[in-house]
């Protein structure tokens, strides 16, 4: 758009941008307004770039007056976005959603939600009031476009601890006999990684590669990083943590003795988890939600209007024709039909393989290669916060090797009188391990892992608990997927096209599955696609 007025203004600027975003499309307008010099900052152009969400006015301007008419199966993160953005160009959306809830795997268990998995395992929630269980999504990064519908929709964030140097490492498995904070573990394994590499700099291993100035550069990083001192030698460290904590005038504090030899540090395996919080998707800071992630399908469900809405309603069969699409459900025992301009199949991918449709074989094959993943999450409600009192963790995360693999202190409700840990969220066949139990057997195998770090408080304090597996889940069937090759391997070609007049949404479609920002994303380009298609 080289040709563009860099000068215009007023209401000939406006127009000229809204000719732009019909007949060019987003990408377009968003050139355009670069050029014009009306862009935002070059992140968050990056952010957007890929996006403008259709407008009434769009409508307007082809003379159409009304949307043309979608279906869309599935009320999931997905699903409501597309009949959220959609909504906003006037385009007249009914979303089918087979559960009694919006939300799909945005799931927050309360007091008094039931739940019956396909094992037909029944459980009521116990939880107190105030207190909730993230079942699904639980953390989100702060550069992800879930952050930006928080926004947009009115929903609260606050800080979500993903990492904490008090939360313990327990490799039972690598023969620990005791946990150890995440501080002293990476005390050790820093400062004998430090000695290591000091000691092999100065043997002459690095000439190759490194000059003089860069090793006395490598050696003075080292020195600090790793607390190895002068002598560049690691002999523990205040990094370590204390036994005593330093106070006042005369309390020094006692740093935590009987540092382990550099072998005993590696062998305990406890340097396998540091990796995770420098994963672009799991570094701090994250947020959550105030009150629980299902703020989020919540608000999304009112700005779409629950009149559009349809819950336990589960979609029977997807049919295109030549010039529309019938989509038939059944809901309160007897089947309906539904016909519509265009439709976007918001369900998961293994769930519509077992629907019967019409979209042809190379959109079966492609539904059937995508495998649905296992896991699992318990909530411990305790009647104290002894984890705040007792060992001064405020959030944050263990890590262990045994089959409960993570525990999670609440980012929530801290100096409460009570409060809810996640006793487990494994994947796998740890997963299917724990999906195999009753719930109270499940709890019973949580809870004697639990005691293993931090004893015996852990069984007594308990006041209940709630499990949830997300592959024992009726029209879920899966936490998240296995695609070889990614979405844009050539299996998965079929879905990222239109079939007919039937789009495929969900955040298997994007390179974020397993978060929101993906189910965000992949709904977003299916308005966008769609939407073209109307206007074109
Ligand atoms: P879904 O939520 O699967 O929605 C599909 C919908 O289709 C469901 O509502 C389902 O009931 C419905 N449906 C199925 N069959 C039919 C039918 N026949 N007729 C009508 N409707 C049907 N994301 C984050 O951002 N942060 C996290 O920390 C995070 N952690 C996670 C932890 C776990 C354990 C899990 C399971 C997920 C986690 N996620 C996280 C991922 C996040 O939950 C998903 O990316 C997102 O919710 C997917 O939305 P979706 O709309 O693509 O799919
Ligand atoms: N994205 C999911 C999580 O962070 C899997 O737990």
């Amino acid at each position: 758009m080289s040709h563009a007025p860099n000068t215009a203004t007023g209401s000939s600027r406006r127009n000229f941008l809204r000719q732009v975003g019909v007949t060019g499309g987003a990408g377009a307008m968003l050139a355009t307004m670069g050029a014009l010099g009306l862009a935002p900052t070059a992140e968050a152009a990056s952010r957007e770039a890929a996006f403008r969400a259709p407008t009434e006015s769009d409508f307007n301007l082809k003379g159409k007056g009304r949307g043309a008419k979608v279906v869309i199966v599935g009320g999931g993160i997905a699903g409501l976005t597309s009949a959220y953005e959609l909504g906003k160009a006037g385009y007249d959306c009914t979303v089918l959603e087979a559960r009694d809830r919006t939300g799909g795997r945005n799931f927050t268990v309360r007091g008094g939600d039931s739940t019956q998995d396909l094992y037909g395992n029944r459980q009521t929630a116990r939880f107190s009031d105030g207190q909730y269980m993230n079942a699904g999504p639980a953390r989100i990064p702060q550069w992800m476009i879930t952050m930006d519908y928080c926004r947009e929709l009115g929903v609260p964030v606050e800080v979500f601890t993903n990492s904490n140097a008090s939360a313990y490492i327990y490799n039972e498995k690598a023969g620990m006999t005791e946990a150890v904070r995440y501080r002293t573990a990476k005390a050790d394994t820093y400062g004998y990684v430090s000695e290591l590499l000091a000691k092999a700099t100065n043997l002459g291993a690095l000439d190759a590669d490194l000059t003089t100035d860069d090793k006395a550069k490598l050696l003075s990083f080292l020195e600090s990083f790793g607390d190895i001192g002068k002598e560049l030698k690691y002999t523990g460290s205040e990094h370590r943590g204390f036994t005593v904590d330093p106070g006042a005038a005369g309390t020094p504090g006692t740093e935590l003795g009987s540092v382990p030899s550099a072998s005993e540090v590696f062998a305990s395996g406890v340097g396998r988890y540091f990796s995770f919080e420098f994963g672009y998707d799991q570094a701090m800071l994250m947020f959550q939600p105030v009150g629980g992630m299902d703020r989020i399908p919540a608000a999304l469900t009112k700005a779409v209007g629950s009149r559009k809405i349809h819950t336990g309603a589960v979609v029977q069969q997807i049919t295109d024709k030549a010039h529309g699409v019938t989509v038939t459900y059944k809901q309160d025992g007897r089947t309906r039909a539904i016909d519509a301009d265009y439709c976007i199949a918001a369900l998961p991918p293994h769930i519509l393989a077992k629907t019967a449709h019409n979209l042809g074989s190379a959109v079966q094959t492609a539904l059937e290669a995508v495998k649905p993943v296992s896991s699992g999450k318990i909530g411990l409600e305790y009647r104290n916060r002894w984890w705040e009192t007792d060992h001064r963790i405020y959030g944050g995360i263990t890590e262990t090797d045994m089959d409960l693999s993570h525990i999670w202190y609440p980012s929530y409700g801290f100096h409460g009188k009570r409060g809810l840990i996640i006793g487990y969220y494994n994947t796998g066949t740890n997963a299917d391990t724990y999906a195999l139990l009753s719930p109270a057997e499940r709890e019973a195998r949580a809870v004697a892992q639990g005691v293993k770090i931090h004893g015996e408080q852990y069984r007594t304090e308990l006041a209940t608990s709630f499990s949830h597996h997300w592959r024992q889940t009726p029209h879920l069937e899966g936490a998240w997927h296995s695609m070889s090759g990614g979405p844009d391997a050539a299996t998965y070609a079929p879905l990222n096209k239109a079939a007919g007049r039937v789009y495929f949404a969900g955040d298997y479609l994007s390179y974020a599955d397993a978060w929101q920002h993906g189910a965000f994303s992949s709904a977003r380009k299916v308005v966008t696609t769609l939407h073209e298609r109307v206007l074109a």
